[in-house]
């Protein structure tokens, strides 16, 4: 098998975060990582430890009051406004929680909406759009509107969006915590087919051990640190191994 190339796409470094300017009490602090082209990361942690301000920062939604991100070597919060948004719309897709689907648009109208708010012509975009509603499994689904759907059928949507302009990274906030737990699996395998398939790189967080182990390394979020001497990797990663480090950490 050919080596896979492992440049880093997204770099974070000891970034920090508090929720108010001059404030002595950081959500975040001193949290690095790397996401290396086509790798699937997840990151692990309960609920309130810091996982959709750490999303956040790393998509350039919030400014760190420390540390930095690069995305494909550029300097995210060294750009201007206008800059960032041209950079953030070029390498990352977002996938969430909620779905975060419009309720008066159909599901084909959700999907290219990301490229319409970029300023692009769909009809250019026809047959990378066609790839991924037969990826995601959504020829039947693309006239209806998203209140008829299950939680399962509005993620594929959601994911569909995220991906439909090919970034080079995804990034997902607990894409399976509205989701029943088969859809949920079935959720995972997606991602991980999305991965294969393009190359995509994924960094996921969660708290659901199962989610995380899905990923071909899982950090642990605690107390707004990521310690790189607590992630797993490497064969034997599952969600056994997942919640024994957690009861190791007591997290
Ligand atoms: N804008 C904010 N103002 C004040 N506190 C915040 C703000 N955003 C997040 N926090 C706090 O930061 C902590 C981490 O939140 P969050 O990143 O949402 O965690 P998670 O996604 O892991 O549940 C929580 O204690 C939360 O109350
Ligand atoms: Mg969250």
């Amino acid at each position: 098998m050919m080596q896979r190339m492992k440049s880093p796409i997204l770099v974070a470094t000891s970034l920090a975060w508090s929720p108010r300017e001059g404030a002595d009490s950081f959500v975040l602090q001193e949290v690095s990582l790397t996401l290396e082209e086509g790798a699937f990361v997840t990151v692990m942690g309960p609920s309130g430890s810091g996982k959709t301000t750490l999303l956040h920062l790393l998509g350039g939604l919030e400014t760190p009051d420390r540390g930095t991100v690069l995305l494909g070597g550029t300097d995210l919060f060294a750009q201007s406004q206008r800059k960032r948004t041209i950079l953030r719309r070029r390498y990352l897709g977002y996938v969430f929680q909620f779905f975060q689907l419009l309720p008066d648009l159909s599901v084909r109208e959700n999907i290219i909406l990301p490229l319409l708010i970029a300023g692009k012509d769909p009809a250019m975009h026809q047959r990378e759009l066609e790839e991924v509603v037969e990826v995601l499994d959504l020829q039947k689904l693309l006239d209806r509107q998203p209140h008829g759907l299950s939680g399962g059928e509005m993620q594929r949507v959601g994911i569909a969006r995220a991906i439909a302009q090919r970034p080079p990274v995804l990034l997902c906030d607990e894409p399976t915590g509205n989701l029943s737990s088969k859809a949920g699996e079935e959720t995972m395998r997606l991602f991980s087919k999305v991965r294969e398939r393009y190359g995509i790189s994924i960094l996921l967080v969660t708290h659901n051990p199962r989610d995380a182990a899905y990923g071909d390394r899982v950090l642990f979020l605690r107390d707004g640190r990521l310690d790189p001497s607590h992630s797993l990797t490497g064969p034997g990663l599952d969600a056994a191994a997942v919640f024994s480090r957690l009861e190791e950490l007591s997290i």
